[in-house]
């Protein structure tokens, strides 16, 4: 079993940490900027070790995986130092804030052959993993396309997404529903985005994907008001939606297999969360490193430098059209 050290104590870290001891991890070391923080996450979680000394602590022998969960633009830094340490990583999302850094960090990961894997906790929901099964299977066609927005008026958190820190709502939110497109339809042929960006940070976006066979992706974001919360993958012989917050797993129906399915009684797939709806991926995460695997395959290198690529293809074209 991969005993864990975490790197960062903000929000996220302690929802995780919670959900890593609650599947049986084991954790054995915490970092923080501040000695009094990492101290006090350390008891609060029951971790043995509390450092504000990172390279000290990457150097501790009874840590064999990371988890990094601080602001993006710190990621490729520490993922580099950790890999350097012989450290295996989960890095939070965004992985980094661009696919050629995303690129470098994975070509680290194999020199140094090391486990890396963006903490893309929405692949590994239970409900996800059916719907992609059954749509494998056939049970709505050949998908032709994806619906999905994620939009809440929580901006500014304080400290949170400034441009000094590589803010952006595109990467930390408009990430679920890039991934949701990329998991059915892959890379976008053609890219159109529109948003409005403040201060240097984009707080709100849309974009179309455009794929060469006509399939296509309708997508948005925002960090300044509601959006739906819900998503719908559509194809020709019938469509799923995915229920408020279509990325966090819960509900869904799948409108396939007859008239009276399709039209008026879709049938309902439940997987009600367990915990903070980490577990999962902790879990997977585990396995793949007890198995010796150094990426994950339902999350992989190429997936994630993919959606990276596609979400600086938005950037770039809602910062041309201002
Ligand atoms: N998977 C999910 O569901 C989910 C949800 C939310 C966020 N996230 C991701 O998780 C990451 C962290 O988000 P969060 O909401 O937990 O942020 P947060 O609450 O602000 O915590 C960030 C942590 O990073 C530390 N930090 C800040 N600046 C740093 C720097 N320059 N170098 C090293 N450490 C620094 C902070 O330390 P101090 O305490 O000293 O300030 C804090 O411990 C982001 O990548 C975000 O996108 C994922």
């Amino acid at each position: 079993m991969p005993r864990w050290g975490i790197i960062g104590t903000g929000d996220i870290s302690d929802r995780v940490v919670a959900d890593l001891l609650g599947v049986g991890g084991e954790v054995t070391a915490v970092w923080g900027r501040s000695p009094a923080r990492a101290a006090d996450f350390a008891s609060r979680h029951g971790i043995p070790y509390s450092s504000a000394g990172r390279a000290e602590m990457l150097t501790r022998t009874d840590i064999d995986i990371v988890y990094i969960a601080t602001p993006v633009d710190t990621h490729t830094a520490i993922t580099l130092e950790a890999l350097d340490a012989g450290k295996h990583v989960l890095v939070e999302k965004p992985i980094a804030t661009s696919a050629a850094e995303a690129e470098l960090l994975f070509a680290k990961a194999r020199d140094v052959d090391r486990f890396l894997m963006e903490a893309m906790w929405m692949r590994f929901n239970p409900l996800h993993v059916e719907l992609i099964d059954r749509i494998a299977r056939g049970e709505i066609g050949a998908v032709r396309s994806v619906r999905a927005s994620f939009g809440t008026p929580f901006h500014p958190r304080p400290g949170k997404e400034r441009p000094e820190d590589g803010g952006s709502i595109v990467r930390d939110r408009g990430i679920y529903p890039v991934t949701l497109a990329h998991w059915f339809l892959g890379e976008p042929a053609h890219v159109s985005a529109d948003g409005v960006v403040s201060d240097g940070v984009d707080l709100s976006g849309h974009a179309t994907l455009e794929h060469a066979d006509g399939g296509f992706a309708q997508l948005a974001w925002s960090g300044v008001e509601f959006l739906d919360l819900s998503a719908a993958v559509s194809g020709e012989r019938g469509w799923i939606t995915i229920d408020p917050m279509f990325w966090a797993g819960g509900n869904a129906r799948i409108h396939a297999g007859s008239a009276e399915r399709i039209f008026r009684d879709p049938e309902r797939v439940m997987h009600p969360r367990v915990g903070n709806g980490y577990g999962p991926m902790l879990l997977a995460v585990i396995e793949a490193v007890e198995a010796g695997e150094r990426e994950h395959p339902w999350h992989d290198a190429a997936t994630t430098i993919a959606v990276t690529a596609t979400l600086d293809r938005i950037l770039a074209d809602i910062s041309s059209a201002r």
